[in-house]
């Protein structure tokens, strides 16, 4: 059964009310979107698998907890390249892969144009970003590919969402844990987050 994580937390809620506001230039939007990327990532990681390990502090000697195995991390080109850094941030040991999707611009379908993933990654658990879930097409396609790839620990990673994107992404996937900064209202005519942010590749890169 998926878990679903709806963060609503007055640190990501007031970091994305800037990333909301349409004066918010590139350079600013790209700095909130690798801050939520982290403060999400702390808690997304909460149930990552940990081995006992011997320690020899300057006291005595101990036996503690560390991360059994490094993750990979993969975001869905272009928007989920601004997330990147800030799980870096936290696993900075981690290996990143790519997803290139884009949306069909009149029948929201998700085309796949890139993928480049590292070899072992059937051996990690997977963090899969992109800022906006939306139809769910993208995240839903990303994971299919990456199950064909032999992923059987995936986590979806979104700074916002709504529930037909989230319903999408779990009626197709019930075993991916899915984590959202914030829930939106609805999708509009075109399939775009409202009220959201906008594009959030164009906003992070600049390109309109
Ligand atoms: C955006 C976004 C997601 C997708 C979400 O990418 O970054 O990947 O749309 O929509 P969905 O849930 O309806 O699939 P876009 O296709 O605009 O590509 P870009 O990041 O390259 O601009
Ligand atoms: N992709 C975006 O970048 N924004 C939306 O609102 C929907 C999809």
């Amino acid at each position: 059964m998926s878990k679903v994580t709806i963060f609503n937390h007055p640190l990501i809620t007031h970091k994305i009310a800037i990333m909301r506001d349409v004066k918010t230039g590139s350079k600013e939007f790209r700095e909130l979107v690798e801050e939520v990327a982290m403060l999400m990532g702390y808690e997304a990681l909460r149930d990552i698998e940990t081995v006992p390990v011997e320690v020899q502090t300057p006291m005595a000697k101990t036996t503690t907890q560390m991360i059994a195995k490094d993750l990979a991390i993969v975001p869905i080109l272009r928007a989920g390249l601004g997330m990147v850094n800030g799980i870096l941030a936290l696993m900075p040991t981690a290996k990143v892969g790519h997803i290139g999707l884009y949306r069909d611009h009149d029948t929201l379908e998700p085309k796949e144009y890139y993928c480049k993933l590292p070899e072992d990654i059937a051996e990690r658990e997977v963090i899969l970003l992109d800022p906006m879930l939306a139809t769910g097409g993208s995240a839903a396609a990303a994971i299919t590919l990456l199950k064909r790839k032999g992923c059987k620990n995936i986590k979806l990673m979104c700074i916002l969402g709504v529930q037909e994107g989230i319903d999408k992404v779990i009626t197709a996937h019930p075993d991916v844990s899915v984590y959202v900064g914030l829930k939106d209202e609805k999708l509009n005519e075109i399939g775009y987050i409202v009220p959201g942010l906008g594009d959030a590749g164009d906003r992070i890169f600049g390109t309109k």
